[in-house]
């Protein structure tokens, strides 16, 4: 595998100016403007990774046959770049993500990409576009690497033989609307996101493709969010459409175990950590919805919180099934999704120590 890429740089003539850029950073959405560069590195069997280039943000020309588009061969990743105090730029455990998109590439016959190219690309793109990460508190740069299969064939014995990996970027504001408000959650049975031995573990476009179903179902009955379960019995939970899920019972936390089936977050991941040096027990588990509802009617299960790149720390206000629904807590915001919330964000956004070296500095 090449390890050492020189990327080409060719900047955008067409840049948008300081007042149209403000006028965007204004009021971000999520995933709808993006920046004025991206990045792309190309990959052909034999030569591997090659043609590194940053260039101005713009469209793509494929062929009609182009293997992605009919057999959605395809992985992507997401995490933020977040503007500190100083008016530097980091981002937060860049080279997880470059581990998780290796994995995905695994799952999905695709190549690997060096994850010291996969970072540097990252850098390469924020450096560039730095005017772009937002100051306004909560907001950040959203960054999007992915991968696609670009050979222009329809055979299905092999995978395709030349790949384009690519990085975009956009400005964010809170992935939900309407500040840090609970949601309301749908439990999908009649929908399975994944099964053992499928690709619920990779970060691939196809599992996204086969949800949107089961979230306009959600949308449908009244739910901001589908949580998925598993494929066999439709009873025990495994995560949310974008976001992994925590159960909190007083002090002991439990999040669904890795089974192959649900995406290993990171955001997960870095609470699993945090929750211990709060002074809560945090662990791996298994829960059933019988269990989720009977302990919010108990009491012992007194809040349930979402988490992810796009969503951070998100509450769970209520619930919904086919024959059943109920609230969680007093269906607000509870204390301890509260101050896993402002550890984490504290971290990202340089305001709270970062004691486990989460933090990777840009410019
Ligand atoms: N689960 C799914 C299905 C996701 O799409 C995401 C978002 O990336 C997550 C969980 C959370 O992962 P992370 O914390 O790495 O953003
Ligand atoms: C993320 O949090 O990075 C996600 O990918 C969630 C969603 C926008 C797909």
């Amino acid at each position: 595998m090449t390890t050492h890429l020189r990327f080409d740089v060719q900047l955008n003539p067409q840049a948008r100016s300081a007042a149209e850029r403000e006028q965007v950073l204004a009021s971000p959405g999520f995933g709808q403007v993006f920046t004025d560069h991206m990045v792309s590195i190309d990959w052909t069997e034999g030569e591997g990774w090659h043609d590194a280039k940053l260039q101005p943000y713009g469209p793509l020309v494929l062929d009609p046959a182009t293997s992605v588009f009919h057999y959605a061969q395809e992985l992507f990743e997401g995490l933020k770049a977040y503007r500190q105090p100083n008016g530097s730029i980091v981002a937060f455990r860049p080279y997880a993500n470059a581990a998780r998109f290796n994995r995905s590439a695994l799952r999905m016959a695709m190549p690997e990409l060096p994850e010291e190219a996969f970072v540097e690309s990252l850098e390469l793109l924020v450096q560039t576009d730095r005017d772009w990460v937002p100051t306004a508190e909560g907001h950040s740069l959203y960054l999007r690497p992915f991968m696609i299969a670009t050979q222009p064939a329809l055979g299905v014995n092999h995978p395709s033989r030349s790949y384009k990996y690519m990085v975009i970027a956009s400005p964010a504001a809170s992935y939900f609307t309407g500040g840090l408000k609970p949601v309301s959650v749908w439990l999908s049975t009649e929908y399975t996101r994944a099964a053992p031995g499928g690709t619920g573990f990779a970060k691939c476009g196809g599992n996204y493709a086969a949800a949107f179903v089961a979230q306009r179902q959600a949308v449908e009955e009244g739910c901001d969010q589908v949580v998925w379960l598993d494929a066999f019995e439709h009873r025990w939970v495994e995560e949310m459409g974008g976001m992994n899920l925590f159960f909190v019972f007083g002090d002991r936390l439990v999040t669904p175990a890795l089974t192959g089936t649900l995406l290993p977050g990171i955001t997960r991941d870095s609470i699993l950590s945090l929750a211990a040096e709060l002074g809560y027990t945090a662990e791996e588990g298994k829960i059933s919805i019988e269990e989720w509802q009977a302990g919010c009617e108990s009491g012992e299960l007194t809040e349930v919180f979402a988490c992810g790149t796009a969503a951070v720390v998100t509450p769970v206000g209520s619930v919904k099934g086919v024959d059943r629904s109920w609230t969680v807590g007093d269906g607000t915001p509870g204390p301890v999704t509260m101050k896993i919330r402002e550890e984490l964000v504290g971290i990202q956004y340089g305001s709270r120590p970062d004691a486990h070296h989460w933090i990777h500095k840009i410019c």
